[in-house]
């Protein structure tokens, strides 16, 4: 392993300004943000849209890497391009989903485990020789009646840290996802202490499978009210709550973090972005905190976009403006 070229990437992925676009939904989930602007997901439209974000002009100053699924890695443009080199030419890095999803997880009623080792090793090499320079990983954990359990969060830190070593084995840097998932109508505190048991366990697995921190990068959760919950936390409390969560529990050694949206409006995650960033200030927070959002960065242009080609440049446009704002919001300097 080549830790000094790992850190390299991971620290560009958390540069100044900048952040990552999760463009990596699977199948399953791209149709269902298809079914919501009524457009076919045909292996060409999944391919025009996620070209027409990928070459927006300029928007390299505030996305330094993009996620993609595994059907794009290896799709062209309409210039007959490979995106992968697209998103370099346009000085971004490539990134892969490489998990296969949360399965049913053996022995517990509901809760999942994400699959995708199997095999693991070969697919990364391909990867890289595909041009990824870093991979993701997705664990899921639900908050509801007696779940957690202690079994799941094992389960799923120990898929992670397995997923990392392989993936810095073969001069990937890992994206390590354990995401507590908003669903529900827990409060804030639940969602902290959830949050900190997870992460806990996460870099417990780390460390025992000989995870090298500085090659690596963190996707948490903010820590927030269930989305149903009544009485949801404000921005502030979101901000200190996530904070003292992610002291108490990630090592300085990682360079950054970088959440995810979750089931957040855009502008939502956004407004929460830079309330942590502002409170980081003078909570000298180790890491760059940063974005590594989905829906909250394309939410906008998707409905923008609606399947139609002529939309493209407005969807271009709409991309451009929910990047200006997460980026602004990863510096605290975001206001409505
Ligand atoms: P969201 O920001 O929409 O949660 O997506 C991020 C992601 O990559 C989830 O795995």
């Amino acid at each position: 392993m080549n830790l000094q070229a790992l850190s390299k990437i991971a620290t560009e992925l958390v540069a100044p300004r900048k952040g990552i676009l999760a463009a990596d939904e699977s199948s399953g989930t791209i149709k269902k943000r298809f079914d919501s602007i009524g457009v076919d997901s045909t292996e060409t439209n999944r391919r025009n849209y996620r070209e027409l974000l990928f070459t927006t002009n300029n928007v390299s100053q505030f996305i330094s890497g993009i996620i993609l699924y595994d059907e794009t890695m290896r799709q062209q443009g309409n210039d007959g391009v490979s995106l992968v080199k697209t998103i370099t030419n346009n000085g971004m890095i490539p990134g892969i989903k490489v998990d296969k999803g949360a399965k049913p997880l053996a022995g517990s009623r509901t809760e999942t485990v994400t699959e995708g080792l199997d095999g693991l090793r070969e697919r990364l090499d391909e990867y890289r020789e595909l041009g990824a320079k870093f991979t993701k990983w997705r664990g899921v954990i639900e908050i509801g009646d007696s779940i957690p359990t202690q079994y799941c969060i094992n389960t799923n830190a120990h898929a992670l840290a397995r997923f990392a070593a392989l993936s810095q084995e073969a001069g990937l840097v890992p994206i390590v996802e354990p995401e507590v998932l908003m669903d529900g109508t827990h409060d804030i505190d639940t969602c902290m202490q959830v949050t900190k048991t997870t992460l806990r366990e996460v870099y417990y697995e780390l460390g025992c499978q000989n995870v090298a921190l500085e090659g690596t990068l963190l996707k948490p959760n903010m820590v927030l009210s269930g989305k149903n919950a009544d009485n949801r936390a404000s921005a502030e409390q979101v901000a200190e709550k996530t904070l003292a969560c992610l002291m108490n529990t990630v090592p300085s050694s990682v360079p950054g973090i970088v959440f995810l949206s979750g089931g957040q409006s855009d502008e939502e995650a956004t407004i929460n972005l830079n309330s942590i960033n502002k409170a980081a200030k003078s909570a000298a927070a180790p890491w760059q905190l940063s974005f590594s959002y989905g829906r909250g960065l394309q939410a906008s242009p998707l409905k923008e976009w609606s399947g139609i080609e002529g939309n493209s440049k407005a969807a271009q446009d709409s991309f451009y403006q929910r990047a200006e704002v997460t980026s602004a919001a990863r510096e605290g300097t975001y206001s409505a």
